[in-house]
Order: structure tokens, then sequence, then C-alpha cells
């Protein structure tokens, strides 16, 4: 069920400005693969586009390839939604909807997609994603309360499972933790651990022990200055970025010394 992304030249557009370019990385199937880089490099853009979801935004384009499992998710009539469908996104602040039920919220994708669906199977689907999203123990008595009742980390896990739901292929993350306090995140890390058994996972984060502590490999992205694009400065495994990486911008960014 986990895919192998291979991006490939890709330059990403907001209008004129170029804000991701010439981006070109293979990520393994079953890994983790953390982003990090300042502020403005482009790590929510080049994020988007693993599952178009930057074709929201008008006036963003992107050039070059993506190839997910063999197939180009830009070739001529790829349905956008499929593609979502099988590279699933959480944010970096929980959105459940907040009017549904935890157990509404769960489903919620699944339904998007015009599956219809007994009252059991939406019940395994549920209890199936919020084991795998390690939070059923905590609201299985409850899962008709709304999903906006639930702490800040309980609702980025209750994303989670939601994003889990439709059984996506890979997993995007865009600083899933960052409004979560530190509990919460080491409760996120350690599923991330445990998704990756299952999920392509790709994760932006600015917290270089999280990058550090999750994944396997890590991309260092970076910007030459104002209203420059953004660059995939330098990629290997999160051993070697960590200890001894290449690229001096790379070391200056993981030790601290940089803007
Ligand atoms: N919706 C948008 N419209 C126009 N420019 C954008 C938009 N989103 C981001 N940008 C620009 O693209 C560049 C990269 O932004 P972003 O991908 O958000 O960086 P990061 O996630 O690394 O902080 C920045 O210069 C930012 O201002
Ligand atoms: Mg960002």
């Amino acid at each position: 069920m986990s895919k192998r992304i291979d991006v490939t030249n890709l330059n990403v557009y907001y209008g004129d400005f170029l804000a991701v370019k010439d981006v070109t990385m293979q990520i393994e199937p079953r890994s983790v693969t953390a982003l990090i880089g300042p502020s403005g490099c482009g790590k929510s853009t080049f994020l988007r586009t693993l599952n178009r979801m930057h074709e929201v935004i008008p006036g963003a384009r992107a050039e070059g390839s993506v190839v997910i499992d063999g197939q180009d998710i830009y070739a001529k009539g790829t349905d956008p939604v499929v593609v979502r469908r099988q590279v699933g996104m959480v944010f970096q602040r929980p959105n459940p909807f907040p009017t549904m039920s935890i157990a509404e919220n769960v489903l919620a994708g699944v339904r998007l997609n015009n599956v219809r669906i007994s009252k059991s199977d939406g019940e395994d689907i549920v209890e199936r994603s919020l084991r795998g999203a390690n939070l059923w123990e905590e609201v299985k008595d409850r899962l008709g309360v709304p999903g906006s009742s639930l702490s800040g980390g309980q609702q980025q896990r209750l994303c989670i499972a939601r994003a889990i739901a439709v059984q996506p292929e890979v997993v995007l993350m865009d600083e899933p933790c960052s409004a979560l306090d530190p509990i919460s995140t080491l409760a996120i890390e350690d599923l991330i651990h445990e998704l990756k058994n299952e999920y392509t996972i790709v994760i932006v984060t600015h917290n270089m022990q999280q990058a550090a502590r999750v994944s396997d490999k890590t991309g260092f992205f970076n910007i030459a200055g104002a209203r420059k694009p953004g660059e995939l400065v330098e990629y290997d495994t999160t051993e070697k970025m960590f200890s001894s990486p290449e690229n001096q911008a790379t070391e200056d960014y993981i030790s601290g010394r940089f803007g």
C-alpha cells in the first residue's frame, strides 16, 4: 500500500514568482522523510505539489514531474481528487470539522469519495482508523461527541485518523506538531513511527530534534535571498545530515547558526 515517490525537475510558481526551483528527489516507500529549512524556503509549497493541493491556490502551478508508484500524478486526465485520496494531508493546526462528531470526522473523507458505506462498515473504519491513529482507547466511549471537544493533541490524531481512513498510500504532514504541547508532540512522533510500517510519510518540521527522532531521510531547503526561489540544498539519510552534512548551509542550519 505504500508507494515510492519520484520528483523530477519540479518548479513551483505563484503567478510569475518562482517559489521552488528544480527539485529532484526520490522518496522511498515505508519511510519517513523530513523537510527542514528556514521559513519561506518553500517547504509547504513543495509538500502541496505532492498531492496537487497547490491547485486550489489561484495562480499556483507546478512544472516537472511527480511519479508515485510509476504513475505521474500530473499526467493528462489524472483527477486531482483521486490523487488526494492516494496522498493524504495533515496540516499545522488540527482542523476537525467542528460540528461533526468524532466518528463522523473520521468518515468525512470516506464520504467525500462518494462511497456508500453500511453502518457496520462505517463502525469498522472508525475503529480501525482511530486505532491506527493511537486515539481509540481515549475516545471509544464518546464517539458521538463533537471532534472539537477533544484536546489539541487528540484533535491532531483525529485528523490523522481522518487522513488514513481512506487508506492512502502516502501521508503528508505540514508541521503537524507546531500547535501542540510537548507531550502531545511525543504522542504524534510515536504515531509517525508506527505509521511508517504502512505508509510513506513526508513531514515538514521546524523542530530539528523532531526531524532527527522521526525521520529516515532529511531534505534541507534554503533560499539564497529575498524573492529568490527555494531549493533543495541537501538530501541524505538523517544520520548523515545531522552528523556530517556535505553542505555548509545545512550544517549552519542544523546547528542553529542560522537566521
Ligand atoms: N498562496 C501563496 N501565494 C503567493 N505566494 C505564496 C503563497 N504561499 C506561499 N507563497 C510564497 O512562496 C514562498 C514559499 O512559501 P512556503 O512554501 O509557505 O514556505 P515554508 O513552508 O518553507 O515556510 C514564500 O516566498 C511565500 O511568500
Ligand atoms: Mg510552511
